[in-house]
């Protein structure tokens, strides 16, 4: 048997586990949900969620990999021949998220090309956003370039290089993001925005906010889908769980938390507060950051300079969702990699043309005000990953024990410190906690409970 290639030491963990991680889930999707669901009290919701939940499900989660050595579908096998499902399940997820992902993917190449051709000004235009994202053939063409950008990635192996360019370009990422937040600040009435991104009001907590809050935490954290399965399996046994974790989760939400504080105080300031321009949702990113940049000395270049790095972001992280499905379609087959990735991107493109869409000529399909990606989102964050958290928390909580996981986190003498929350979540807490989640949620599609 092939000896599986290890990450180099800790370092070397967390940083492609962060790579993997940072992505359009911290930059585009949780600041539009953070300034929908009452900023401050989503934020708070969102800090609590991840040191509980997240983190007793990364653990397990990296702890069935790196105990088995195996990725998702194998893995679960291997522990427990019964809930070989679980593995199935789970590895369905990113081929349900990388065709919308991709789509969003594409509006960020579109940003970018116009702010490289100089265009930073018409895109402040209310309506250059709307009728981008509502014709028809633009959209298209700009996510099936994001699709073929990945698969090209995928099919020449390159990955590594594209990961070491963004080891690079996050830090950069990072300080040009503090410089738009602080700028962004000084908008007039952008403090009041602060005060509503970081205020809780627990008077507006609902089932809804929480089930928002739970979903991108997996979405961002990359979990409840065997990702992290995976990720665990290459994973040194000299390598400390625990902490490599804690950091994962310091880096991933402080990025999504600046995300959120170049954006929302920003959203709010240019809207006076207005309800529905914070409820703006998948478009909020791409409304918002070009009036901050033509408000900016060098507007024009930071803007570009900008779109290109959340280009790198989003494209380290549909590289390796792509990679999850082919690998996956791979074994099944017993196809090439070639042959493999060309099938994957093409059902990506015609699995994401709804998505794409729907903001269009198909905006008359909706289900709950959700435009079609909406769906494809709610789909896999809200309903098909609560259920894979539920599985995995339920099959380590009861079938293999957590005793398992511990014994795994501890295999080089290191001291679980967090064990007893570990147990203690796992077993009552989060499997509780969902069940209540997504029975609130059917009481209300049901039209019992107010939503
Ligand atoms: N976490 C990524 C982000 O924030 C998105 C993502 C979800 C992902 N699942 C993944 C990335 C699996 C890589 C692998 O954008």
């Amino acid at each position: 048997m092939k000896k599986r290639s290890n990450f180099s030491g800790k370092l070397g963990f967390v940083m492609s586990a962060a790579a993997s991680a940072v992505g359009l889930g911290n930059l585009w999707r949780f600041p539009y949900l953070a300034a929908k669901y009452g900023g401050g009290t989503f934020l708070l919701v969102y800090l609590i969620l991840m040191v509980t939940f997240g983190f007793t499900l990364m653990v397990g989660e990296i702890g069935i990999g790196r105990k088995t050595g195996l990725s998702v579908i194998s893995a679960y096998k291997k522990l427990d021949k019964r809930f070989a499902f679980i593995g199935i399940i789970s590895a369905f997820v990113p081929a349900l998220i990388l065709p919308y992902y991709s789509v969003i993917g594409g509006w960020v190449c579109k940003y970018t090309a116009v702010f490289l051709a100089g265009g930073g000004t018409e895109a402040v235009q209310d309506g250059f956003f709307t009728g981008f994202i509502t014709s028809s053939v633009s959209p298209l063409m700009w996510f099936a370039l994001f699709v073929l950008l990945t698969s090209v990635i995928v099919i020449m192996g390159v990955e590594k290089g594209i990961e070491k360019c963004s080891k690079i370009m996050m830090p950069v990422l990072i300080i040009l993001s503090i410089i738009i937040a602080a700028y962004g600040l000084t908008t007039e009435g952008a403090l009041e925005g602060l005060k509503y991104y970081i205020t809780p009001d627990l008077s507006k907590l609902t089932a809804k906010t929480v089930l928002a809050a739970l979903g991108q935490l997996f979405y961002s954290m990359s979990l409840a889908m065997g990702v992290m399965v995976t990720y665990g399996s290459y994973m040194k046994k000299e390598t400390n769980i625990e902490s490599s974790i804690r950091h994962i989760e310091l880096f991933d939400t402080g990025i999504a938390f600046l995300a959120g504080l170049m954006i929302v105080p920003a959203v709010y300031a240019f809207s006076g507060g207005d309800q529905s321009a914070l409820s703006a949702g998948p478009g909020l990113m791409f409304i918002t950051l070009p009036k901050i940049f033509n408000n900016m000395a060098f507007g024009g270049i930071i803007g570009f300079m900008f779109f290109i790095l959340v280009l790198f972001a989003a494209l380290t992280s549909s590289v390796s969702l792509m990679e999850t499905v082919v690998s996956m379609v791979q074994d099944k087959l017993k196809a090439s990699r070639k042959v493999a990735t060309v099938a994957v991107g093409l059902f990506t493109f015609a699995l994401g043309v709804p998505s794409s869409l729907g903001f269009g000529v198909w905006s008359g399909v909706s289900w709950m005000g959700m435009s079609i990606l909406d769906m494809f989102d709610f789909i896999s964050n809200s309903i098909l990953m609560p259920l894979v958290a539920l599985m995995t928390c339920l099959f380590i909580g009861y079938v293999i024990k957590p005793s398992a996981i511990v014994d795994e986190v501890e295999a080089n003498g290191e001291v679980f410190k967090s064990k007893k929350s570990f147990v203690f979540i796992t077993k009552y807490i989060a499997p509780i906690g969902i069940v209540a989640i997504l029975i609130s949620f059917v009481a209300a599609g049901l039209g019992f409970l107010q939503w």
